[in-house]
């Protein structure tokens, strides 16, 4: 339908109208910008409903509609009847039978902030004129993300079920929508005077599901798709019904439009409100908003106790609604893309009526946008502390779910070549909640002929030796381990949190000792001049005291600590407390043969070969043996030995006082905890202290730990905060 070289030119325009600030709008002829919107909005319709393959998100497309709506405001001599606004989308699916819906099914207006919604309410109350000052009854649900369905029910049994389509005519998919187990094909209208209605719903897979629909296809060797919601809309579209009962399907339905009984008469507003015709939805079997969701695995509370749904008594309680589930969309089951607010008196909708395009007593709240196409400018390569060579996407900086993105991991040489990524390429970006922005594919219809394939370098980009890549692995490696970027990779891995945790020396203090040439390897960390420290500029006495503190509390670490802060490639924090359990010094395990390794639980064959190598690499040897010189602990402590002890615990590995007359517990049950949470149990404040709790009326055991400067001094409330962690 779009040549490749029309989807570029309206690709590009889209961007260039994106960019125009508000004030500009009305900066060249209406006629001509209306017509460049009306243009690039039917061929972002058509690659989102025909094709299923959107180049731009939601937020963009949304910020194109709203430019025209503005013109078309200031100008209704340009609105022309087949303008995006005056219709929603008008191709559908070829070869489907197409059904027209009993009444029109609108989009929604959106909405983005507190502000946008103020100005809803306002809107709201002047289209049915109350008192400005007033409150209106809202119903808040979620903006479900998958593929919408409408269903009709005739004398209680399910005939006919159809895709939204262009709002208007849709495609028939009743023998798909049968099959999910969501939707009754008998529900009890009759008994409440209903002859036929039509509902509206969408239909969703469940996360979880969606991951396991992926896992089986990357094994079969199929495509993966995208997002649950692509996955969605093409499985109510199966041509055959088993397969769409095999995608996991759900349906949570969440509007009654139009319902007439026995002699048909309109009904549908018998009814009072919104939320008395979801209730009768739910209790005759359907799934809607209402639904409870049971929100496993994880640490933050829902909130509203996992309720989707809130009848609000005004528009404050709306806000507070929609913000607290934006900030609870990943931990939520399905795929949400906002919320949806919607008057709930169905007198007053009425009052407020529609526009052609959508109802003006609801509007959706979109949550942030997480996906959006930018272009790849170039690819860096960076050297990590085992020589892992990472390709890194430069691009240009593109706002993603509130933050802006610039720089994103492409993992190794496969992940580009899979993906077809060049330089010069418009790539699709994805952040979803917390977890690390990454491309998801590379458009190559919008290629102009001036990208330029990645070429994987050979060398190391720091030291130019160069690159192997060892049989089975993904990653090529620099194996110069003077390489520049391994031992500064090494030393800031060393002082990290997780390895020897020395606070107040970390990335870009190393960078900057490294430059002043004062650090070559590790053992220089522990030789550091303070009076230069002092002297230098940003740190002073007081900075160069706390890093001294920091040090000499690092040098008493537990060996599992040293040991994990070596950077031997696959050596992690647990493998590295299961050897320190083994051994009297670090030391000996240069006399370990290959196999003593292998008799450890979780040490497999690629990490014994790993640690043996460091162990039998003389260089290595020198390392530890100077370390130890300079005050570094190499001999084995309490908290390395104990081997009962929850190793994952958030207090593994420290030791653990109580003094004073705790509130909420005995000292004897806190100490439970501790010894829970993977601490050890001290019985006197030494330097091999780590934590202090200090109850009521505690004495001469906190003057002392003070005294010493090293010992981390807890309240009861903090300590148990820090075991719930
Ligand atoms: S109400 C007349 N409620 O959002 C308004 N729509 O543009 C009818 N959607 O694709 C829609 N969750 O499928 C409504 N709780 C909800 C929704 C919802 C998702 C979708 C709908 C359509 C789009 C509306």
């Amino acid at each position: 339908m779009y040549s490749a070289e029309e989807q570029r030119h309206l690709y590009d325009l889209s961007k260039e109208l994106l960019y125009t600030p508000q004030a500009d709008l009305f900066s060249e002829p209406p006629a001509e910008r209306v017509e460049d919107l009306t243009r690039v909005l039917r061929y972002h319709e058509w690659r989102y409903y025909v094709g299923n393959d959107p180049v731009i998100s939601d937020f963009e497309y949304d910020q194109l509609y709203k430019q025209l709506q503005t013109i078309e405001e200031a100008f209704p001599t340009l609105i022309s009847p087949d303008s995006p606004t005056q219709r929603v989308g008008k191709d559908l699916m070829e070869n489907a039978v197409q059904v027209e819906h009993l009444e029109p099914m609108l989009s929604l207006d959106n909405s983005y902030d507190a502000e946008d919604l103020n100005d809803f309410d306002e809107s709201v109350k002047k289209l049915c004129k109350l008192d400005p000052d007033g409150d209106v009854e809202y119903c808040v649900e979620p903006k479900y993300d998958g593929g919408t369905i409408v269903l009709v029910y005739e004398n209680d049994r399910l005939v006919r079920a159809a895709t939204r389509g262009d709002g208007y005519v849709g495609d028939e998919i009743t023998a798909n929508i049968r099959t999910l187990r969501t939707v009754p094909l008998q529900a009890g209208f009759s008994a409440k005077g209903i002859q036929k209605v039509e509902l509206r719903g969408e239909a969703l897979i469940r996360k979880e599901v969606f991951d396991k629909i992926n896992q089986a296809r990357q094994e079969a060797g199929e495509t993966l798709f995208a997002n649950p919601r692509n996955a969605a809309t093409g499985g109510l579209r199966m041509k055959d019904p088993k397969e769409a009962a095999e995608r996991g399907l759900e349906a949570f339905l969440y509007q009654l439009g139009y319902a007439v009984d026995a002699t048909g008469n309109d009904i549908h507003t018998n009814f009072h409100s919104h939320d008395e015709s979801i209730h009768l939805l739910a209790s005759l079997g359907f799934k809607t908003p209402l639904a409870e969701e049971k929100i496993q695995d994880t640490q933050k509370a829902a909130p509203f106790g996992g309720l989707t749904t809130k009848t609000c008594k005004n528009i404050t309680e709306v806000i507070e609604f929609c913000q607290a589930w934006q900030e609870y969309r990943d931990e939520y089951p399905y795929e949400l893309d906002g919320m949806v607010v919607k008057v709930n008196s169905l007198e007053l909708q009425d009052r407020c009526g529609s526009t052609s395009h959508h109802p003006r007593w609801a509007i959706a709240f979109k949550f942030k946008a997480r996906q959006a196409t930018t272009k790849l400018r170039d690819v860096e390569y960076q050297v990590g502390k085992t020589g892992a060579v990472t390709p890194v996407a430069k691009l240009e900086p593109v706002a993603l779910a509130g933050v802006i993105v610039q720089n994103v991991s492409m993992h190794n040489e496969e992940f580009i070549r899979s993906k077809d990524i060049r330089i010069g390429d418009q790539v699709l970006v994805e952040r979803a909640g917390d977890v690390i922005p990454y491309i998801v594919k590379s458009l190559p219809e919008l290629r102009t002929g001036s990208e330029v394939p990645i070429d994987y370098p050979k060398n190391c980009p720091v030291c130019h030796s160069h690159l192997v890549k060892p049989e089975g692995e993904a990653i090529w490696r620099c194996e110069n381990a003077n390489c520049e970027a391994q031992v500064l990779g090494r030393m800031i891995f060393h002082t990290s949190k997780h390895a020897m945790d020395i606070e107040g020396l970390g990335e870009s203090t190393i960078e900057r000792f490294y430059k002043l040439g004062w650090l070559h390897d590790i053992s220089d960390l522990y030789r550091i001049d303070y009076e230069k420290v002092a002297s230098l500029e940003g740190f002073g006495q007081k900075s160069a005291d706390n890093m001294k503190a920091a040090i000499e509390k690092a040098k008493q670490n537990p060996i599992h600590r040293l040991l994990h802060s070596l950077s031997v490639h696959h050596l992690g924090q647990k493998a590295s407390k299961l050897l320190a359990a083994e051994v009297e010094h670090v030391l000996d395990l240069k006399d370990w043969d290959l196999e003593k390794y292998q008799t450890i639980k979780d040490v497999g064959p690629v990490l014994a070969q790993n640690v043996y190598n460091f162990f039998h690499t003389e260089a290595n040897i020198e390392l530890l043996q100077t370390m130890e010189s300079l005050g570094v602990n190499l001999r084995q402590t309490e908290a390395d030995k104990r081997k009962d002890v929850n190793v994952d615990g958030p207090l593994y590995g420290k030791s653990i006082l109580f003094t004073g007359t705790l509130s909420r517990m005995t000292r004897e049950e806190a100490g439970k905890m501790a010894a829970e949470a993977g601490a050890s149990l001290a019985s006197g404040v030494s330097k091999h202290l780590s934590i202090l709790v200090v109850g009521e009326k505690a004495g001469s055991k906190l003057k002392k730990a003070q005294a010493l400067g090293t010992i981390e001094i807890w309240d009861e409330a903090e300590f148990l905060e820090k075991i719930r962690e």
